[in-house]
């Protein structure tokens, strides 16, 4: 279906070349004033300089051809030159029959061409928790890649775990250390290694940061690791057994947490599968001339110039010979090519790491690795700090656990639904009902306060706010979504059926309802620019735009009482649309409605 604001462009414009003049005049955009209309176009203005008149004597005319066009209700001239336009609302009630007859698509039409898209993000690293650090890239990645899909393209998401380098060699030095006699260490022994993991996922977690704390004061401790990790890249057969290890334990409880976020990762891919790349690229950045030596490094110099301020060559080889970060991203660019040869690569990893991507992106390009058709998109977002405008901390000061900080607020959220259903006696919720819609409220407040904000800024997580049902937060929406469903539901407890409402929906009887009709309409042309622009914040702009307008029209309109029976089947399908795009909606920003709350 053509967006609305297409549609109404389209007729003005043919207005403007029927009353001679050129066709660039009739653009037309949502009104800056909607106190006094719906839409506007302030062609008149330019076209008067071209046509030497004055320019309302231009909109008086092309006003009075449209005044009897069916799309409008009104199509005013207004001093100096504008024209205010209102939709006819007889023509608005049938864009809304056709959204809802638009199979699940509700007016948006998929990707002409259907792109490969491999969305990276998580980028959680193997052996250490989740924290709060790790919540956007897996938020606003999942979202990014919802929306994507929703446009109809091929979307792949890799997890990007972060799986190689000094930390596996820190997590065999101090393990050996706790328990030096295990067979992994036994460089004789040649038989099967147990399946069960010498550790559990607490232990690792202990392990890890003990580890990392040697290493920065006792340098035996670290040269210790430096060679652990060098033996098992050479493949030591104890420690790739460990290896393994590792991975399982730390990937089932990072699935298990992810899984809490409402995230998925079709790839559970790490930097250690785009190792056995490395060798053959630097030889090709080598043979082809890209790559030269500097100060000991390989190093492939990625500036232009262009460039205002200094970019750094891109460092392949350090002068041991150890591989680094860009180094893993250009081999797994290789992978990636390969395996999914896609158009588009979207990273989500923290603002600060832009000059990482600025390097690895020109790299890429400048030795051939990603062909000019193949886009590379850095998503760099902003911080995520406390109340005291400083990054997010438990009360002590430490890194706080993304799984530690969802259980605080599902704890906060569950207070409140029961305190919400002591004021409503006949809400009859039993304690693991409770549970479980707290948890899906909590996600949508946490989700929605990250999202609602543009990603590249810093926000301040306010468990408060966020978890407020007023106001724009996540609670606010599900609470609508949830309204909408008690009424659709008391409707069939009466005998009325919702599937049977084709083409029911009549023009508006009230501003309230015209206004969600208008909201409603807007939704192709949202989900469109989110997905151009990688925004989810313009989803929640609109939902919040949309619930506004429900809850408007909800207090104007009396709709179950109401006794013309064909105005209220009007009513229950515009609730039923209004209902359906509010969760296809909350689906692209990756959390749901419970049916009660
Ligand atoms: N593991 C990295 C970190 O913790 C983020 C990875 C981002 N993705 C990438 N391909 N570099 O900072």
């Amino acid at each position: 279906m053509k967006k609305l604001i297409n549609l109404i462009s389209e007729e003005v414009t043919k207005t403007f070349v029927s009353a001679g003049y050129d066709e660039k005049y009739g653009k037309v955009t949502l009104s800056n004033r909607p106190d006094l209309c719906e839409f506007q176009c302030n062609g008149a203005m330019a076209a008067a300089k071209e046509y030497k008149c004055a320019p309302f004597m231009i909109s008086d005319k092309v006003a009075a051809l449209l005044e009897s066009d069916e799309m409008f209700e009104s199509v005013e001239s207004v001093k100096p030159g504008f024209l205010n336009i209102k939709m006819d609302t007889a023509f608005l009630a049938k864009y809304m029959n056709d959204m809802k007859d638009d199979e699940g698509r509700y007016g948006l039409e998929k990707a002409k061409k259907p792109l490969t898209i491999v969305v990276d993000y998580g980028g959680p690293n193997v052996a250490k928790p989740l924290h709060v650090g790790h919540l956007r890239s897996a938020v606003i990645g999942e979202s990014v890649k919802r929306i994507a899909k929703f446009m109809g393209h091929n979307v792949i998401g890799d997890v990007h775990l972060g799986d190689w380098g000094l930390q596996m060699g820190l997590i065999i030095t101090e393990l050996r250390e706790r328990k030096p006699d295990l067979v992994y260490f036994d460089e004789s022994y040649t038989g099967e290694y147990p399946k069960e993991a010498p550790f559990t996922i607490s232990e690792l977690e202990d392990i890890y940061p003990t580890a990392s704390g040697k290493s920065k004061s006792d340098e035996s401790f670290k040269e210790a690791a430096l060679l652990a990790t060098k033996e098992l890249q050479g493949g030591r057969r104890g420690y790739q057994a460990l290896l393994s290890h590792i991975m399982n334990v730390s990937v089932t409880d990072l699935k298990r947490n992810y899984e809490n976020l409402n995230v998925h990762f079709e790839l559970w891919k790490g930097e250690s599968d785009a190792q056995p790349y490395v060798p053959e690229m630097v030889e090709m950045m080598k043979e082809k001339g890209f790559a030269h030596m500097s100060e000991g490094a390989l190093v492939v110099d990625v500036k232009e110039d262009t460039d205002t301020k200094e970019i750094p060559p891109c460092i392949i080889l350090k002068s041991d010979g150890a591989s680094l970060y860009s180094t893993t991203d250009l081999a797994t660019l290789v992978m990636r090519m390969k395996e999914n040869n896609p158009d588009r690569v979207i990273y989500l990893a923290d603002a600060r790491q832009s000059m990482h991507f600025i390097q690895v992106f020109r790299c890429a390009r400048k030795t051939g690795i990603v062909p000019d058709t193949t886009e590379l998109v850095h998503i760099g977002f902003g911080t995520m700090n406390g109340k005291d405008g400083k990054p997010f901390k438990t009360r002590d000061g430490g890194v706080m656990r993304l799984e530690y900080l969802l259980k605080e607020i599902d704890d906060e959220m569950l207070n409140k639904i029961k305190e919400n259903q002591k004021e409503k006696e006949n809400l009859n919720i039993d304690e693991a009902e409770a549970e479980q819609t707290a948890k899906t409220v909590a996600l949508a407040a946490v989700k929605y306060g990250d999202l609602s904000n543009q990603a590249s800024k810093d926000y301040i997580f306010d468990i408060d706010r966020f978890t407020s049902f007023e106001g724009n937060t996540g609670p606010y929406i599900l609470y609508t979504i949830v309204r909408i469903k008690s009424i659709l539901s008391k409707y069939e407890a009466k005998g009325g059926d919702i599937s049977a409402l084709k083409d029911a929906i009549m023009p508006a009887v009230n501003a309230g309802q015209k206004n969600l009709m208008l909201s409603l309409a807007k939704f192709n042309a949202t989900i469109e620019s989110a997905y151009e622009e990688s925004a989810p914040h313009k989803i929640c702009a609109y939902i919040y735009e949309l619930a506004n307008a429900f809850n408007g029209f909800y207090h104007d309109t009396k709709i179950l009482s109401e006794e013309n029976e064909e105005l209220k089947k009007s009513y229950i399908s515009l609730l039923v649309l209004t209902k359906e795009i509010l969760e296809a909606c909350i689906d692209m920003l990756g959390f749901s409605a419970p049916d009660r709350m």
